[in-house]
């Protein structure tokens, strides 16, 4: 089996590297990376010593596509990740990015037959209409209320039958277009594919910054003793997020790799689910907790562009008919960070402080 992860250098896309290749040393596993996220670079030495191949390449351009020769599974987790890409500059990188690259991915996988695993986002559900949805505000977060009026939202947040209808940001749009081509293929090409809408991932290896990657932030900011900011929704944190532990992701990529057939014409969200939600509060007392640190953060109550109040996966489709739900707690996250960040402090302090 020879498996190509686009965006291998990436967070997601290096830890589904070393994971595939730690349990199927017989797999041949190449990262391909056009290294345009500050950071990937650290990861070339682990591919090196654990014997997976790295191509520097860039999906937009089909001959660095080519070149890969034949393989059997296209892992897509490449992409220009923040949702604010394309919307205080020219969108057009986050379009040949994430869109006109995942096509060229999508013809390789036709011409070879190959398998696609499609890492698709829960950006790609509408702004305003989550926006909408009734809420309480707690001494530390807001919450969805039990009752809601809009089909798709509950207490156990977002589901799969929430309408399409309305803005998502480029980031969402380009992915939404991508899944919209997939099932393009799967239906006049005979494409098998699984599409995942995943809510925010997070663990070691993730290079987080200000407009992507909160949760490494959080925990930097805090092992490093510096400041953070409350962005938004009145500037006290209360803005809530669902968190699903990377480890979690590489079991349902390698379960989608080995049974396509069950995921083939289908879509499913998959996160931490509210179990595994926490505030921007809630995750400043976590990472004191494990740091020591109390650090300064400081209030800013104009809420930025493409920002939800709530985000939360409602994971129960996946888990009635897939059978796949997150094992890793928050906790969990944060303390893996956490040793991660300690680990290899003096590379990535170049990076994360
Ligand atoms: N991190 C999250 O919370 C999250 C949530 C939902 C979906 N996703 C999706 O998961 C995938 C992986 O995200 P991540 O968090 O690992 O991001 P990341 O930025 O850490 O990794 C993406 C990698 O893709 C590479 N890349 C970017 N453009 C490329 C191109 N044109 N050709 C080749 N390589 C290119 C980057 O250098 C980087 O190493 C993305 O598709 C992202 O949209 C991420």
């Amino acid at each position: 089996m020879k498996i190509i992860v686009t965006g291998g250098a990436g967070f997601v896309g290096s830890t589904v590297c070393l994971a595939l290749k730690k349990k199927y040393p017989s797999y041949t596993i190449v990262a391909f990376d056009n290294l345009k996220r500050r950071g990937s670079e650290l990861n070339l030495i682990d591919f090196k010593t654990n014997n997976i191949d790295f191509v520097h390449g860039d999906i937009r351009n089909n001959e660095d596509i080519l070149a890969l020769g034949k393989f059997d599974v296209l892992v897509e987790a490449s992409a220009e990740p923040s949702v604010t890409a394309g919307l205080d500059s020219d969108p057009t990188y986050v379009i040949n990015n994430n869109l006109y690259g995942s096509i060229n991915c999508f013809n390789a996988c036709i011409k070879n037959n190959a398998k696609l695993i499609f890492l698709s986002t829960s950006r790609v559900y509408p702004i305003d209409t989550i926006e909408k949805a009734f809420y309480t505000e707690e001494e530390t977060k807001f919450l969805f209320t039990e009752n809601q009026t809009i089909k798709g939202i509950s207490k156990k947040g977002i589901s799969e039958e929430l309408s399409l209808e309305g803005a998502r940001s480029f980031y969402g749009t380009t992915k939404l277009s991508s899944e919209l081509f997939i099932h393009e293929y799967a239906a006049f090409y005979g494409l098998q594919a699984a599409i995942t809408r995943f809510g925010v991932i997070a663990g070691p290896r993730q290079m987080g910054k200000t407009d992507q990657g909160v949760v490494t932030l959080w925990m930097a900011k805090h092992y490093w003793n510096q400041s953070l900011k409350y962005i938004g929704y009145g500037g006290k944190g209360k803005q809530v997020r669902d968190l699903l532990h990377v480890d979690d992701l590489v079991a349902l990529i390698e379960y989608q790799i080995h049974n396509i057939h069950k995921f083939t014409g289908k879509v499913y969200n998959a996160g931490g689910g509210l179990q595994n939600s926490a505030s921007l509060q809630e995750m400043t007392a976590i990472c004191e907790k494990i740091t020591g640190n109390s650090i300064q953060i400081d209030e800013v109550e104009e809420t930025r562009t493409a920002d939800l109040r709530i985000y939360i996966t409602d994971n129960s489709r996946i888990e009635t008919e897939i059978g796949w739900k997150p094992k890793k707690t928050i906790e969990d996250i944060f303390t893996d960070i956490y040793h991660w960040i300690k680990e290899n402090e003096k590379q990535l302090e170049l990076i994360l402080k």
